[in-house]
Order: structure tokens, then C-alpha cells, then sequence
């Protein structure tokens, strides 16, 4: 939700925030702009759209600069509501939301002050203005101890034109110096070059006069630890591919491969170990595609380890007054691990005596730093606003936990998750098919996912794909629920997609495909059982190879995701940066 980067050197600022603000786009991409110390005041160049129309703007000179891309929360989508916003000596750029911004806002009208934009943002800029006593440090204090909510601030003044300020509380902030700057940025791809990385903490600020980094906590100045660098695969880049979404597809199979944990062979595997002996029971907290995961790992679960499972979309646990039982397991599953209700619904968990495992994509998130442990998924960055290699990533980690979990327990036999990078290689390769099935439902008014058990899982990932990305109304259901309602909406034509990879349910989830052909719908069915592929009801069929039933969602979603993907292309829409939406969801 927003990039915020910010650069002081000895080079030029604009071309630096340019380029830090594109590799940043994926988190917001509504607005965009750049505010540069210039002599006696600063340059600003903001346009609705997206960071290629700051036209003309790497030409403004300066060395010290700040830029942000927008997903708006407060104020629609405009140049007037662009980042930077500017009061008095400030301009600054925000991320996140300030929950109280209206009554500061009308403090600040009361003492005659104009406000020229919409945002919740722009509010910070007085508040810097009116605390300002020659001590821009202390002022950006001050102004922070008045707001409620989430920020991450990078901030000039005009009476220190090179010098940034910044401030982070619940907005991921990465501090960096290069060779020829220090930078700011909300994420660390946006400034990989740099040879020392520090993630800023809540409630830490950062001073960047130019050549010097100073950090400082509540009680004052304070030393940090760097990060580990980044490496070059770190840096996204496209490559071969049109799209970041088809390149992420076929790096599935890596993805599989690198997030299969063996808690055996691991030495520092066996602290968890430890955690899962003791475990009664598993709350599972994730939003969106994350959320799907949890399904899917709540079946294997509760089917290999016998461990009663609940899985809950983090926005509602975190408002329900959840039971935390003794022997309580949350597992905070997200792929940036900066999504504010999973980290909201994870410390929560935490406060009622819970022992907390965040799974998340991406080291030194703010997750990481409210879990008791963290396993890592090892997909590589995803840049796609619409997740695929991440959730195939966190099906073979959860998975891997299902049997770890299970031997636990003393289960004797658990399947093998060693086929399944092969077996998802072999699906990768065969995705571009979907290509012919994606026309099929160009024309439709909506499309319906059902599946039962894994395959329940299936559906319900195939279809937020497709809606988030093609913008065709969908939904996802379990097979046998189709006749309690949902059913009335099949009429001639309407496309099914039904996921079928387990012979124990083949008849119970054919019933369903034979009442849709019996109302004219057309059934595109995704399985592994050849002879159901062939029966006349089915319209058209996708065939993929066996593997454990329990684990099939991590295979046939696959074809599911290249659906989306061909339907969004089809559509004539950006599968990489759909509408309204943005990667990391860092507000509630
Ligand atoms: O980073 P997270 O895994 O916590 O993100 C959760 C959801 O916002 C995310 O999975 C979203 O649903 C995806 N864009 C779906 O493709």
C-alpha cells in the first residue's frame, strides 16, 4: 500500500527516486511524485497514473529528493491527492494511515490553515510546521506522538535542504547507504544496490544528513544492526517474460522445492519440534490467497496428525474475541508479512498465550518481529499483485509441517512430498494451454469454482484469481454446496470449473458436474482421473498427473492460475497491476 523512498548524495536525486518508485509500483500505482530541494524551496512534479507519467520529471536538478506511489485510502485517485504534500518549510511522502486525521485536521483549521488536499496524509505537514521550534528531529517527535494509526514518513525541510527525516511505526522502512548516498525506501528491492541495509523498528526515527546515518529510539540515539544484503536475483525483473505473473508461474516449481522443510535433518528445526509435541490444537490467521493456503493445510492437517484445525481470516479474528486454549498453535501466514490484519490477528494470539509461527516470503518483515518463530517460504521475491509461486510455496511449507506434525504424534507412515516439484514442472509446462480455455468465458456474466475437500481449496484460489485479475464476477464452493442455492444461478452456457483430484470423492463431486450439465452449464473439469475426463457432461478437461490427495491444490491450481492469467490478457487488462488493488494490504 504505497512506496516511499527518499535519496540525499552527492548525485542527482530525481533519476534515483525514478527509479527506486518503479521498482516500488507493485505496492500502489493509482498517483505518483517526487519533491526535490531545489534553491530556496522544492520542486515537485505529481501525476495521476502511474510512475511513467512523471514525464519530464528525472530532468529537475537537485541531490536531495522524496517520491511515493500511491494506492489511495483517503481522497480518490488525482493529482491533487499525489504524494509529496507540502506545508510551510515541510513536503513529505506517507505510507499507511492516520486514523485521526480528521480531528487534527479541523485543529489545524482552527488556526486558519488551507488544506489543498483530500488525504489523511497532508495533516502531518502542518502538525511539522506548527512544532517546529528550529529542531526539525524534535518536531517530527512531537508531531508523531499526535498520530494514531500506521506511517512510514520520509521528510525535508526547507531550512535543511539535504537532509531526510523518517519515521516508522507499523510501515515497513528500510534505511540504506550506497556508494554515492544514503537512502529510504519501503522496501528493499527499490535500493538493492546499497552495501548496508537497516530496517527501521515502531516508534524509531532516522536522521540522513547526506554522509552520516543516525537512528534514534524513545530515549534518544540509538545503534542498529545491518541487514543481510540482497542479492541480484532479489532485484525483480521481468526478463523473457511479458508479465511478472507468467514469470512467477514458472518459477512454481523452485519455489515448491526451496519451501519443503524436512523438521527432521535441521538442527534449528527442532525448537519447533518441541512446540508441535506440545500442540493441542491450530488456529490459522492469513488473508486472501494466504488464507486459501490455510485450508488447504488444515485438511492435510487434520487428516495426517489428527490435530483439530480452525482456520479464520485475519480480519475477523482480530475483532471476534478468539478462545486461546493451552496447547494453542497460531500459525500467521503471509507472503510479505506485512499484511496489518495478520500481523494484528498475530499479536493478538500472542497477548492471549498462543505460541506464534509467522510463514512469510520475506525476511526482517514486520511479521517476523511478532512471531515466536518463523519459517521462511524460499519463492523469491513476488512482484504480481495477484500471488501464485508464494501460495505454492506455502502449501509445500505447511504441508512439510502437516508431517512433521503428524511424526510428532506418532504417526508411523506420512506421504512423501519429494514428487512434488517434479510433478508441478510437469503442470508449468503444460499451463500455456489454458490459453484455448480462457475465450470460453469471455462472454460469461459469472464463473463458478467447486471442488470438495483439497479441491475446495482449489476452487476457492482459482476463482479470487480470476475475479482479481480478469474482473469477471466469481465464486468459489464446495461441490456439494452448489444445490443449496448457488445453483439457481446456472443457466445455458455458464461456465463451471470443477476441480476433481481425489478418487474417494470422484462420484459425490460428478453428482455436481452432472446437475450443472442438466441446466445447460459447461463444465471445464480439472483432474487426474482420466476416465472422468472423457464422460459427455464434461465441456472440456484439463488432465494432470496423480500425486498425494492430501497435497493435490499445490498441482491443480496451477492451470487455474494460468486461467486467470490468459482470461486477464484476454480481457485486454495488466495481470501484474490490476485495478483498485495493491501487493502488500499494510491498512485495515
Ligand atoms: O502478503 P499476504 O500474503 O499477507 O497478502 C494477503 C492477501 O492480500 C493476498 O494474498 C491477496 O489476496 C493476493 N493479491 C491474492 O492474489
Amino acid at each position: 500500500m504505497c512506496g516511499i523512498i527518499g535519496y540525499t548524495g552527492k548525485e542527482q536525486a530525481a533519476p534515483k527516486l525514478l527509479l527506486g518508485l518503479k521498482r516500488l509500483e507493485y505496492r500502489g500505482y493509482d498517483s505518483a511524485g517526487i519533491a526535490v530541494s531545489s534553491e530556496g524551496g522544492f520542486s515537485v512534479c505529481k501525476k495521476k497514473g502511474r510512475v511513467s507519467e512523471l514525464n519530464g520529471a528525472e530532468k529537475i536538478k537537485g541531490v536531495c529528493g522524496v517520491g511515493h506511489t500511491r494506492w489511495a485510502t483517503h481522497g480518490a485517485p488525482s493529482e491533487r491527492n499525489a504524494h509529496p504534500h507540502a506545508f510551510g518549510r515541510f513536503v513529505l511522502v506517507h505510507n499507511g494511515i492516520i486514523e485521526n486525521y480528521l480531528p487534527l485536521k479541523e485543529e489545524c483549521e482552527g488556526r486558519g490553515e488551507k488544506f489543498i488536499s483530500e488525504t489523511d496524509s497532508e495533516v502531518i505537514a502542518h502538525l511539522l510546521e506548527y512544532y517546529d521550534r528550529g529542531d526539525v528531529l524534535a518536531a517530527l517527535k512531537e508531531t508523531a506522538a499526535r498520530l494514531e494509526g500506521s506511517y512510514a514518513l520520509a521528510v525535508m525541510c526547507r531550512d535543511e535542504p539535504n537532509v531526510l527525516y523518517a519515521a516508522r511505526r507499523k510501515s515497513p522502512l528500510i534505511v540504506g547507504r550506497g556508494k554515492e548516498g544514503l537512502y529510504l525506501a519501503s522496501d528493499v528491492p527499490a535500493i538493492a544496490e546499497c552495501g548496508e541495509l537497516y530496517s527501521l523498528c515502531d516508534g524509531e526515527f532516522a536522521v540522513l544528513p547526506g554522509d552520516k546515518i543516525r537512528f534514534y529510539g524513545e530515549e534518544g540515539e540509538i545503534k542498529k544492526e545491518t541487514m543481510k544484503l540482497v542479492s541480484k536475483s532479489d532485484i525483480p525483473e521481468k526478463g523473457e517474460y511479458a508479465h511478472f505473473m507468467l514469470k512467477e508461474m514458472h518459477e512454481i516449481p523452485a519455489a515448491i522445492a526451496n519451501s519443503l522443510i524436512n523438521f527432521e535433518d535441521d538442527f534449528c528445526f527442532s525448537a519447533i519440534n518441541i512446540v508441535l509435541c506440545q500442540t493441542e490444537y491450530i488456529q490459522i490467521v492469513a488473508c486472501g490467497t494466504a488464507y486459501h493456503s490455510g485450508i488447504a493445510a488444515k485438511y492435510a492437517i487434520e487428516a495426517l496428525a489428527r490435530v483439530p484445525v480452525e482456520v479464520t481470516v485475519a480480519s475477523e479474528y482480530r475483532y471476534r474475541d478468539p478462545i486461546v486454549k493451552k496447547g494453542t498453535l497460531v500459525l500467521a501466514v503471509s507472503q510479505s508479512g506485512e499484511t496489518a490484519d495478520t500481523l494484528a490477528a498475530a499479536e493478538l494470539a500472542k497477548e492471549r498465550g498462543a505460541t506464534v509461527i509467522a510463514i512469510t516470503n520475506v525476511p526482517d518483515s514486520s511479521i517476523t518481529q511478532i512471531a515466536h518463530f518463523v519459517l521462511f517460504t524460499r519463492a523469491g521475491r513476488e512482484i504480481a499483485v495477484a500471488a501464485t509461486k508464494s501460495f505454492n510455496a506455502q502449501l509445500a511449507l505447511l504441508f512439510s509441517l502437516a508431517v512433521a506434525l503428524a511424526k510428532a504424534k506418532g504417526r508411523e507412515t506420512v506421504p512423501s512430498l519429494r514428487p512434488l516439484p517434479a510433478l508441478a514442472e510437469e503442470v508449468v509446462s503444460e499451463a500455456e494451454k489454458m490459453k484455448e480455455i480462457a475465450p470460453m468465458l469471455l462472454g460469461a456474466k459469472s464463473v463458478y469454482f467447486i471442488g470438495r475437500g483439497a479441491d475446495y481449496c482449489a476452487a476457492l484460489e482459482g476463482s479470487l484469481k480470476l475475479k482479481e485479475i480478469s474482473y469477471l464476477p466469481s465464486e468459489g464452493y464446495p461441490a456439494g454446496e452448489l444445490k443449496h442455492g448457488t445453483l439457481a444461478l446456472i443457466d445455458k452456457g455458464t461456465p463451471v470449473i470443477a476441480i476433481l483430484m481425489q478418487e474417494g470423492l470422484s462420484e459425490k463431486t460428478m453428482n455436481a458436474v452432472f446437475e450443472v450439465y442438466a441446466r445447460g452449464g459447461r463444465v471445464i473439469l480439472v483432474t487426474n482421473l482420466p476416465e472422468y475426463a472423457a464422460r459427455k457432461e464434461v465441456y472440456r478437461s484439463v488432465l494432470l498427473p496423480k500425486c498425494e490427495e492430501l497435497f493435490s491444490p499445490i498441482l491443480s491450481v496451477i492451470p487455474l492460475q494460468a486461467l486467470a492469467y490468459y482470461t486477464s490478457l484476454a480481457r485486454g487488462n495488466d495481470p501484474d497491476k490490476p485495478r483498485n488493488l495493491a501487493k502488500s494490504v499494510t491498512v485495515e
